[in-house]
């Protein structure tokens, strides 16, 4: 069987990470005998540069009639710098998650040996931190309506919006994960002030029987913010809305060392899509410089989740483990050593993963 994947490499460093996770996904197809063919597509700054739309029709359909998509980042300085651009490329990004029903996005949270010395934290408390984040991707504020301003502009609103249909299948999603991993849910929310908050703990109360098995804590989200920096090892699943979810990742990442290092999967209705959580980097663009780390672990998530193909995303997770080890990194996490390029990083995990 021939794997189709879409490549949406989008803007700033995208282009040149993704190469790199090509370059390694090329050498485990090769090493494991399997048939993948890739087809590019524009998403981001780029596409509405070339045809005045973020996510054109053609890269849905692409996407819809693919196996699986990688995508590398959307943003581009010209656009945040214009708060009054009427397109812009993160549009690009939200549309794909929605019309792709991706509403569930995981976020695995874990620290690398080699790597531990990195995170601004103490060692003693990172050390064994093991987490999924699972954010809702769908709804909420980032896609509530009314949004907007007031005729006047003197007023701005967005508005947060959750379904009890999207909150089951996510919060379901939560305690189905922690099942699979220590049984334990941590559910993030802000019940004592938003009333979509309220819901979420109605639901999810609904549910925590039909999971006796599972031990479920709910935290509110500030709550939630400060333990994930004083005692990330007591979590296990946790599962958020949209911009929670959004937020607490990026804090999560000091735990890991580097942002360069998350990967994550977008999963729900359609082809499934992995991305880095991180953004375009724009300061990094071109330079090789990026590190190419989780758009590869985005690659080992892909053959996982998608393909089910857990040889496959255990040598990727190996390539990348031993390259931290032996040193082979970008100037994030080089700690004042020899810094690597992206593509001497690529070409590093492509070789390991052919000659073992
Ligand atoms: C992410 C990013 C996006 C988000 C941006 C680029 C719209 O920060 O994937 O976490 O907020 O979802
Ligand atoms: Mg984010």
């Amino acid at each position: 069987m021939t794997y189709k994947i879409a490549v949406l490499a989008g803007d700033g460093i995208g282009p040149e990470i993704v190469t790199q996770a090509r370059k390694v996904i090329d050498a485990v197809v090769e090493k494991f005998g399997h048939d993948f063919e890739y087809t590019e597509a524009l998403v981001g700054a780029v596409a509405i540069d070339k045809v005045g739309n973020p996510y054109p029709d053609e890269t849905h359909e692409l996407c819809m009639n693919s196996d699986a998509v990688l995508f590398g980042s959307i943003g581009h300085p010209k656009f945040d710098n214009d708060p009054s651009a009427k397109v812009r490329p993160e549009q690009g990004l939200l549309a794909m998650r929605k019309k792709l029903g991706l509403y569930a996005n995981l976020r695995p949270v874990n620290t690398f040996k080699s790597l531990i010395h990195k995170s601004p934290l103490k060692l003693e408390l990172v050390d064994g931190a093991d987490f999924m984040c699972i954010r809702e991707l769908t709804s909420g504020m980032y896609f509530g309506r009314p949004q907007g301003r007031s005729e006047d502009g003197q007023t701005a609103y967005d508005t947060c919006v959750y379904t009890v249909e999207e909150i089951e299948r996510i919060v379901r999603l939560g305690f189905e994960y922690a099942g699979k991993r220590r049984k334990k849910l941590t559910i993030v929310d802000k019940a004592n002030v938003l009333a979509t908050s309220r819901l979420w703990r109605e639901v999810s109360q609904r549910i925590e029987p039909e999971f006796p098995e599972i031990e479920v804590e709910y935290m509110f989200v500030d709550n939630a913010a400060m333990q994930i920096i004083t005692c990330p090892k007591r979590f296990d699943v946790m599962v958020t809305e949209n911009m929670f979810g959004d937020i607490l990742t990026d804090e999560a990442s000091v735990i890991a060392g580097s942002m360069g290092m998350l990967p994550s999967a977008s999963i729900g209705v359609h082809t499934s899509v992995f991305e880095p959580i991180h953004g375009s980097y724009p300061q990094a663009t071109g330079k090789n410089i990026a590190n190419p780390c989780a758009t590869v672990l985005s690659a080992a998530m892909m053959f996982e989740y998608a393909f089910g193909m857990m040889k496959e995303g255990a040598l990727i997770r190996k390539a990348v483990d031993m390259s931290l080890e032996a040193g082979v990194v970008t100037e994030d996490i080089a700690d004042g050593k020899k810094a690597y390029s992206t593509s001497e990083v690529g070409d590093w995990l492509a070789n390991f993963v052919k000659n073992i």
